[in-house]
């Protein structure tokens, strides 16, 4: 019989209590390394995501599909800095393709052979003709706004609500807004994630429900011929896993179109991982611009964004100013040019599907042995498990999830080996190094906490 949900939660606490004095004691100088960097470091972390509770884990190196802490805790990595490395770590052509650029000099704000290289190949997988190089998702998508007004000649955003897209103002908006402040299911609010963001550009941003097409035309109907781009994850994966309704992607871009203004996809998680060419490929939709970063650089600091020739002519006219003192650096370019062409071949995109399979297909069997109100979501090098039995469609269903079984999952993961991202939202990033081994790893672990939630 079923163990209600009730007594699952009763017993989640009591696991959670016992994990976390587990990793504390197994992580005392990590301990000591946070309290030493809270000296000098804000938080004692490079970026307030690496603020996770219980506390941070320093870590020493990674080799393949594993990463050691400095307190010696060996992992198998599916965190994967935040869906960066589906190369592995330290894989030796990455290893040889900086070394030997490195001995030729790493910083010139010159171009450089490799550059055409990474753009012709980011070309043929996102069907965009014309590229741009930046150093980090958040220019990515900053570019790709800023190229969208410039063409449109309009001010107005259209952002789907709790997409995350980078740091930067005009995104920066109703990334996880409060309840009490985000308005209702039908008309989301425009909240500023943090404070600093002046109300004009919050003002210039309008907020719509994933996978509703009634609220976007609402909203194009409500700003005629003022809303220069709709922005969207075409997967979100900063919610889980949450997939796009058949069909809804390529009618928001008609609807876009349709009122004149152009369709933005965010692949900087879904680009080069659950197709060799992103989301544009998986669901066959391609937008005015894409948006990339993280997995394209094989582990190291670098973005692109690419789009229709006629948009990206703005920059060749010189109308949209797109810089950056290391755009197209050539430790990064050597390295993206090795990832994209010698790691993620047609094989490693193989590899993904077959050892997802058996993550995916182990944990289902566990769900269902323990008759556990979760479900899982994979996609090629992503996936994860979603703490609720019915598919999630957007933010509001994403709520009402308790964020005690992710927390719970991650301690019993990180205690047993396997290193995930932390908070509750993220997911998992398989590289071409990961074997049949390690996700079977990730499969007993989750056994473990599901006869422990459950007996
Ligand atoms: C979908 C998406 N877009 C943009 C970004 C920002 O990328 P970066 O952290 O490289 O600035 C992220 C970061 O996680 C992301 O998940």
């Amino acid at each position: 019989m079923s163990t209600s949900v009730q007594d699952m939660t009763e017993r989640v606490g009591k696991l959670i209590a016992k994990e976390e004095a587990d990793f504390r004691a197994r992580r005392p100088r990590s301990d000591e390394m946070w309290k030493e960097a809270k000296q000098y470091v804000s938080k004692g972390v490079p970026s307030s995501f690496q603020d996770a509770p219980p506390q941070p884990i320093f870590v020493e190196r990674g080799k393949g599909s594993r990463v050691w802490d400095v307190d010696g805790n060996e992992y198998v990595d599916f965190h994967n800095g935040f869906g960066v490395m589906v190369v592995g770590h330290a894989h030796p052509l990455i290893v040889e393709a900086i070394t030997q650029r490195a001995a030729l000099g790493t910083h010139f704000a010159q171009p450089g052979p490799d550059v055409v290289e990474v753009a012709k190949e980011l070309s043929k997988r996102f069907k965009q003709p014309q590229w741009r190089f930046t150093n980090s998702g958040t220019e990515s998508t900053l570019d790709a706004v800023r190229l969208a007004r410039g063409f449109t000649g309009r001010d107005r955003i259209v952002k789907i609500e709790a997409t995350y897209h980078g740091h930067h103002d005009t995104l920066m908006v109703s990334v996880e807004p409060k309840p009490a402040l985000m308005g209702p299911a039908e008309s989301p609010a425009s909240v500023p994630q943090t404070e600093g963001i002046p109300k004009v550009l919050t003002d210039l941003t309008s907020v719509v429900a994933f996978n509703d097409l009634e609220q976007l035309e609402a909203v194009f109907k409500r700003y005629p011929d003022q809303i220069a781009a709709l922005i969207v994850e075409p997967v979100m994966m900063n919610l889980g896993i949450v997939m796009p309704d058949d069909g809804y992607l390529a009618k928001a871009k008609e609807i876009a179109h349709k009122h004149g203004a152009l369709l933005i996809f965010d692949e900087v998680k879904t680009g080069c991982t659950i197709a060799p060419g992103g989301a544009t490929e998986r669901f066959g939709v391609t937008p005015d611009l894409v948006a990339l970063a993280k997995a394209i650089g094989g582990g190291t600091p670098c973005g692109a964004v690419g789009g229709r020739a006629d948009v990206m002519a703005l920059i060749d006219d010189d109308r949209v100013a797109q810089f950056g003192t290391f755009n197209g650096n050539p430790l990064t370019m050597a390295a993206a040019r090795a990832t994209l062409t010698k790691i993620l071949t047609p094989s490693a995109y193989a590899h993904f599907d077959a050892i997802s399979e058996v993550l995916a297909g182990g944990l289902r069997d566990v769900i269902a042995k323990h008759e556990l109100p979760f479900h899982v979501q994979s996609l090629a090098a992503r996936g994860g498990v979603t703490y609720r039995k019915e598919r999630v469609r957007n933010y509001r269903d994403y709520l009402t999830i308790s964020k005690t079984w992710a927390y719970a999952s991650w301690l019993y993961q990180s205690n047993r080996g396997v290193l995930m991202a932390p908070f509750a939202e993220e997911n998992w990033t398989l590289s071409v190094q990961h074997s049949e081994e390690d996700v079977q790893r990730y499969v007993d672990n989750f056994a473990e906490l599901a006869r422990d939630l459950t007996n």
